[in-house]
């Protein structure tokens, strides 16, 4: 994209306290990009999606036109109205849209290079009577089938999806640990089971640090120095999840100190495998080698949009791995000496990941079932099962509205870590515009199911352009300038069954000109990694 930006009026486009009290606030800390994410490979790609709602009064275009893109390592915030679309933008994107009364109609989501949307034109035929706006849609179940097959395989791991409504993303039946393990053992079980054999359960240190570690919580010492000398038992062992596990095995144990020693040795050789489990898992492991490169044949078919029976046939193996709901090991008897460990493990890791998103009594909760919890708790297990498999790209939906501002800090500290440790690229959906300017890179803001303007945080904050901008950051206050009086969009979203003709945002916008009315305005570069849709600026017309 090359940058031009000439304003369309005069030498200042933007809109004079007079007509729109503006009282942009300044970023509270919008950190300068860095380099290396400006020039990261774009991890999701999303061009011109259209996702419609044909409901009995007629079809609500919920989105029309929607195009960003997210790089590795990069936080790209959505932001805007209620009911503008940033839910419907994160459903379509993982294909997770309710089909009745939703479909996507058209457009891209190219998940590093592959598109995801794929298929989409042969699921549904769609017929819409210009005369009544009534709509029929014939859909086809077994195609729509075999699209969400192909989105199993990329949710999780690739895509991972915090919900705005936690209750959506939990099974009422089965308590919180198993549906965390099960996350976990699916995405990550080959990775767990070598970590597992990797730890050293004879090295000379090892009973030292259980033995200190016994000693120090039987004398009553403080949580702090039991959870240091449970650590250091995990360092002896080099297995971090066993700290946790000793530390809670010693706290509520009522054993003597020799009879917990040798319960937490016990435990220790349970976790590791045995030699015949082992000698297993090497020529499994070989099997995986091959399933994998049949997986990139499967992928490279699909990217050329090549049908034939051998990607059939691939499909189906890795259909028939799913089925095994991610136990490799399943289908050979093995599975019950394996597995019991391999849950353990899981389950001691879902409670070191509850700690960490400060639940405080994460041994219970993990046993708890979801309607034991309350709407907070429930959020944090949510982040924690979608942050736990440590996707490559996390789709946040809301992710902190419901906490409280210190969770809320160590949850965003979290989604931070996780983007710079692993490279995760973050699309985090808010009305939020502090969270936004804390913690994202670039932002888009959307208006009744369209993108209007991009920028990135710090250029949005201090120089935006689009007017439905400038009133978003005119309602917030600003504590460096007390004085000065919060203002209002005038109106409302517009009903999305008959939007507005030309721009949506005409009947609310100050500086609405006669072509506003008629002409949809394109979207315009007006300056590095900023473009605006909106008449007053004449940039050149953006290429998505
Ligand atoms: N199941 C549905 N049936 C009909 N219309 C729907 C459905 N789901 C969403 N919509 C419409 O899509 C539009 C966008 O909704 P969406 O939930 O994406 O808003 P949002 O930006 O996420 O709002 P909020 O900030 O309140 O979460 C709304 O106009 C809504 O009425
Ligand atoms: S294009 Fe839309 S936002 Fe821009 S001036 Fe016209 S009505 Fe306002
Ligand atoms: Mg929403």
């Amino acid at each position: 994209m090359s940058a031009v930006s000439q304003p369309l009026r005069d030498a200042s486009p933007l809109p004079t306290e007079a007509s729109f009290p503006l009282s942009a606030p300044a970023p509270t800390t919008p950190e300068p990009i860095p380099a290396t994410t400006l020039s990261s490979p774009v991890v999701l790609d999303v061009r011109d999606l259209k996702t419609y709602f044909f409901t009995y009064d007629g079809v609500v275009l919920a989105l029309d036109g929607v195009s960003f893109k997210v790089r590795r390592g990069e936080t790209l915030g959505l932001v805007g109205e209620t009911g503008c679309g940033k839910s419907v933008t994160a459903f379509s994107v993982t294909r997770l849209i309710p089909d009745p009364p939703g479909r996507v109609i058209s457009g891209k989501v190219l998940f590093r290079g592959i598109d995801l949307l794929w298929g989409l034109d042969a699921e549904a035929k769609i017929k819409i009577n210009p005369k009544t706006g009534r709509a029929k849609v014939r859909r086809s179940f077994r195609r729509i089938k075999a699209g969400l097959e192909r989105m199993s395989a990329v949710r999780g791991r690739g895509i991972s999806m915090i919900f705005q409504e936690p209750t959506q993303a939990m099974n009422p039946v089965f308590s919180v640990a198993d549906q965390i393990s099960e996350a976990l053992i699916l995405h990550q079980g080959t990775h767990l089971v070598d970590e597992m054999m990797s730890a050293t359960p004879d090295a000379p240190e090892v009973l030292p640090a259980m033995e200190a570690l016994v000693d120090v919580t039987r004398a009553g010492g403080d949580p702090d120095t039991a959870r240091r000398a449970a650590a250091k038992v995990a360092e002896a062992v080099h297995l971090p999840s066993f700290g946790t596990q000793s530390f809670y095995l010693v706290r509520d144990s009522e054993l003597s100190s020799e009879d917990m020693v040798r319960r937490l040795q016990r435990g220790l050789r349970r976790t590791y495998l045995s030699r015949m489990e082992r000698r297993y898992l090497r020529y499994r492991r070989k099997r995986m080698v091959i399933e994998d490169e049949l997986h990139d044949l499967y992928l490279s078919e699909m990217r050329e949009g090549r049908v034939d029976r051998r990607q059939r046939r691939i499909l189906r193996g890795r259909r028939t791995r799913l089925r095994l709901g991610g136990f490799y090991y399943g289908v050979w008897g093995i599975r019950g000496r394996i597995q019991r460990p391999l849950r353990d493990e899981a389950f001691w890791r879902t409670v070191g990941r509850l700690e960490e998103v400060s639940i405080a009594n994460p041994v219970q909760v993990a046993k708890g079932y979801p309607h034991e919890l309350s709407g907070g708790m429930l959020q944090r297990v949510m982040i924690t099962m979608a942050l736990s498999v440590e996707p490559t790209i996390l789709i946040a939906d809301e992710p902190t509205t419901a906490l409280d501002v210190t969770i809320q800090a160590q949850i965003l500290e979290l989604m931070r870590e996780l983007k710079t440790r692993i490279g995760t690229a973050i699309l985090l959906i808010t009305h939020d515009l502090a969270v936004i300017a804390e913690v994202a890179d670039r932002v888009c803001v959307m208006y009744a199911g369209q993108i209007v303007e991009t920028a990135r945080a710090r250029d949005l904050y201090t120089h935006p352009l689009h007017p439905y901008t400038q009133g978003l950051l005119a309602s917030i206050p600003n504590l460096e300038r007390p004085d000065k009086k919060l203002s209002s969009i005038p109106g409302s979203v517009p009903d999305l069954i008959h939007p507005p003709e030309g721009c949506r945002f005409h009947p609310r916008c100050p500086y609405a000109m006669p072509v506003c009315k008629e002409v949809r305005p394109p979207t315009t570069v007006e300056g590095a990694e900023h473009t605006v849709a909106c008449h007053l600026y004449k940039g050149t017309v953006a290429v998505e």
